[in-house]
């Protein structure tokens, strides 16, 4: 959450029972760094009371424009100037519909519309679903989205009335990370990704199988932040307990074939393929339909391997990647000579960004250092959160990407 470290919030919040999740999201943003100044309706004071927002952000909340602390009495310039970003949530449907009018009858639309061009408003509606499916409702976001404000998703499943679908407000932690995201530049604006991350699991019979160490936590930090940059974003997941990065489209595969198989069905339309995935080299030759068992000679069951295709050499060697239309990203896993090894391997695969790391020094961890081989030579990103380097990453990699395919 490094983007939100600093960060100066203001937190609005509406009237609706998703006010409860407020609370958690001003601590969540308070824990990540960023100061949160919090701003109440009326409305919203009935479902939760200024003192526990007081309490979880630290500052005095403001409920009214007559408010007669600042000493120039204008709350509403002074809070709206002062802000990084202004975030609504709740954000009720009577809300939307006064920033779709440009309404300013109390304090938090009123500095709404007070807030300095370009200043991001960042809205997550919350409500009945029939209210949110109201042609009026979506209208009005509509118009605000018009208008510069990033209308956040609703969250699907039971409502507070009893009814099920959707307009329910996301959850705290998938809130803070659209507002992290929000503040990272859109380097890969209308650009497309596809990522192989996690190991590969080889079958030998229905309970055992040959895999490699990977806990899949880079390639899933390089598809977060490949989605905060913009991009829309593929991510071909071997077997990890990792949650998805919000966006991304995750297809899940156990084997190197399968892997193969997802990677050429979603290549398409991609710009950028990054191979992180720890493939397993070989797989059984023969896979046993039972288990194998020891039958108490003390024999050794005999067993034979076939070498998986190289699913990075095979997506390099494609005329879309020849042609410079494909841009590919290899990763070395080495133990030691990181250069030399990482520089042969770049060109074994045909790529022309290859990042290597010490794979012992990083396996399961949350930091890693990198460094990245191109043909004009070699660049360090020193150790730092697994997070911060998949935005270095990827910044790295939109630096280098042919301009032509930039339009
Ligand atoms: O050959 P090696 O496994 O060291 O190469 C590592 C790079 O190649 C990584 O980017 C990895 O994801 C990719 N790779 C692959 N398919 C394989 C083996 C490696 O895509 N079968």
């Amino acid at each position: 959450m490094q983007h939100l470290h600093g960060k100066h919030i203001v937190l609005g919040l509406t009237g609706g029972v998703a006010c409860y999740k407020s609370a958690q999201l001003c601590r969540l943003l308070t824990k990540a760094g960023a100061t949160v100044q919090v701003i109440m309706t009326e409305a919203a004071a009935q479902f939760i009371t200024p003192v526990t927002m007081q309490a979880l952000s630290g500052r005095a909340v403001f409920t009214s424009q007559w408010d007669a602390r600042p000493d120039n009495n204008m709350a509403h310039i002074n809070l709206s100037r002062q802000a990084d970003a202004i975030v609504i949530a709740p954000c009720s449907a009577d809300f939307a519909a006064k920033l779709a009018q440009g309404r300013a009858d109390e304090l938090l639309s009123l500095l709404c519309l007070a807030r300095p061009y370009g200043k991001p408003l960042l809205l997550a509606p919350a409500m009945n679903r029939e209210m949110w499916a109201h042609p009026a409702t979506q209208r009005n976001f509509a118009q605000a989205a018009q208008d510069g404000a990033q209308v956040l998703d609703v969250g699907q499943g039971e409502q507070a009335c009893g009814e099920t679908g959707d307009g329910r407000m996301l959850e705290p932690e998938e809130l803070l990370q659209d507002i992290a995201a929000s503040f990272v530049p859109k380097r890969l604006a209308g650009r497309s990704v596809l990522i192989t991350a996690g190991p590969t699991f080889e079958a030998l019979d229905p309970v055992r199988g040959i895999t490699n160490h990977s806990s899949g936590k880079m390639g899933f930090a390089i598809a977060a932040a490949a989605r905060a940059a913009g991009a829309a974003v593929t991510l071909v997941a071997g077997p990890v307990h990792q949650p998805t990065p919000r966006g991304v489209q995750r297809v899940n595969v156990q084997s190197a074939q399968d892997m193969l198989q997802a990677v050429q069905a979603h290549l398409a339309p991609a710009d950028i393929f990054i191979a992180t995935a720890a493939v397993a080299d070989w797989r059984p030759a023969h896979y046993a339909m039972q288990k194998i068992k020891k039958d108490g000679s003390g024999d050794l069951p005999s067993l034979a391997f076939v070498e998986n295709p190289d699913i990075l050499a095979t997506v390099a060697a494609t005329e879309r990647a020849k042609n410079g239309q494909l841009y590919c990203v290899g990763f070395a896993a080495e133990s030691e000579n990181l250069l030399a090894n990482a520089s042969a391997k770049r060109l074994r695969k045909g790529v022309p960004l290859l990042v290597g790391n010490i794979g012992p020094a990083t396996f399961g961890q949350d930091d890693n250092s990198l460094l990245l081989i191109d043909g004009q030579g070699s660049h360090a990103l020193p150790r730092a959160s697994k997070i911060s380097l998949g935005h270095a990453l990827v910044a790295e990699i939109a630096r280098r990407l042919p301009t032509e395919a930039a339009n």
